[in-house]
């Protein structure tokens, strides 16, 4: 049994993952049933049906919880569908804070469908704390932010925005997606919710989509489990079991990732070609003195700016170690252009507006040789 008190890559490798009982098995078995056999009339096991919960997805749940040190766990078939979730449970006339700069699917579905539901938005720069404090409503249900943001990399300082939020009542969530529990823990910091795509760091290989929400809130964990049974959302056995395989060596890859991501961002700022490299653990990053206080790593997402959006073509034309491609937080380096991927569903004037250039191209560095990560990065710079 472990317990809280276990270190972080204890829980990761234990927590809710007994042998198990009958076979001995050391992982959870995927559980590919839809339904259960119930033991009479509203008499069951604890399963009844998948879509309400199941085995595997089960100790997913209770793992990451354990990480990110929140009472319950609610895994969705995605990011996005964990976000959805967050706001299906809101009412018409409802209002929302998002931070100004979050992932562009995150805007999208809050600007493009969920407004359609009479739910207001408020988009607001929260690395500015008065800011939010400024925009509270009282409509206001929600505050949602992401720090670090998708792709600019700016910092919310989570402990003065949840004492604005709990002075009125409201709950705070923050997408954790880039720093993983391994480097940043929310909750710890008065966070109601921690959110993650976990098709990024926590799975790790780049092979299953998923959604987590985890709360020490017992109504908001009440309201998701019964989203997750109403809408039926839920991240499927197979991809519970791929996460739970991931996030047993998180620990070790996140501070592959952290190393290589400073070791990118040094030379980066050196190179003759880049400018603008946006990166917490850069002590020219405006924010890095919160970036210390609230994380315990850096991690290894950087954006930089190469001029124009030609160069950035050359670039993510030309390199051969590390993949042009969209998502982040897999064991191997991806390289994207966010203005016309991540961000491609806002307006130019929108893009702008938060920094994104069409010569900003965003990393996600990989845990492969260092040495080669650079060296590829070198030459394909040299083509633009
Ligand atoms: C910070 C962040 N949050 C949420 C999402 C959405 O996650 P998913 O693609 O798993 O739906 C992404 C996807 O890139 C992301 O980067």
């Amino acid at each position: 049994m472990t317990s809280s008190q276990n270190g972080f890559s204890t829980r990761a490798i234990h927590a809710a993952q007994e042998p198990d009982a009958r076979t001995g098995a050391v992982n959870v078995p995927i559980y590919l049933t839809s339904t259960y056999q119930l033991e009479g009339i509203e008499k069951h096991r604890g399963w009844e049906y998948s879509r309400v919960n199941n085995p595997t997805r089960d100790a997913l749940e209770a793992n990451i919880a354990a990480l990110e040190g929140g009472a319950s766990g609610h895994a969705f078939a995605s990011g996005m569908a964990a976000i959805a979730a967050l706001v299906t449970m809101l009412n018409t006339g409802d209002h929302v804070i998002c931070g100004h700069n979050v992932y562009g699917g995150t805007t999208r579905l809050f600007s493009q469908v969920i407004v359609r539901h009479g739910i207001e938005f408020s988009w607001v720069d929260t690395s500015n704390t008065d800011n939010v404090r400024k925009a509270i409503r009282p409509t206001t249900k929600l505050v949602h932010i992401e720090t670090p943001t998708n792709p600019v990399m700016t910092l919310t300082d989570i402990r003065a925005v949840a004492d604005i939020c709990h002075e009125h009542g409201i709950p705070l969530s923050v997408d954790n997606t880039f720093m993983s529990p391994y480097f940043q823990r929310p909750l710890e910091h008065g966070a109601d919710v921690a959110m993650h795509s976990t098709t990024k760091f926590l799975n790790g290989h780049s092979d299953g989509l998923g959604g987590m929400l985890v709360t020490n809130n017992a109504k908001l964990a009440e309201s998701f489990r019964f989203v997750q049974k109403c809408t039926g959302g839920i991240l499927s056995p197979f991809e519970s079991w791929l996460v739970l395989r991931g996030v047993k060596t998180l620990a070790v890859r996140m501070r592959q990732h952290d190393a290589n991501g400073r070791a990118v961002a040094a030379f980066l700022v050196k190179h003759p070609k880049v400018s603008n490299v946006l990166y917490p653990g850069l002590e020219s990053h405006p924010q890095y003195e919160l970036a210390k206080r609230q994380m315990s790593g850096f991690g290894s997402m950087i954006a930089f700016e190469v001029g124009s959006r030609a160069n950035a073509d050359k670039l993510l034309q030309a390199v051969r170690v590390i993949t042009n491609g969209e998502s982040l937080g897999g064991v191997e380096s991806l390289i994207s252009h966010s203005a016309t991927t991540t961000h491609a569903s806002l307006s130019d004037e929108e893009r702008r507006s938060i920094g994104i250039t069409e010569g900003l191209v965003r990393i996600s560095v990989g845990i492969e040789d260092i040495d080669d990560i650079l060296g590829d990065l070198d030459q394909a710079l040299g083509k633009t």
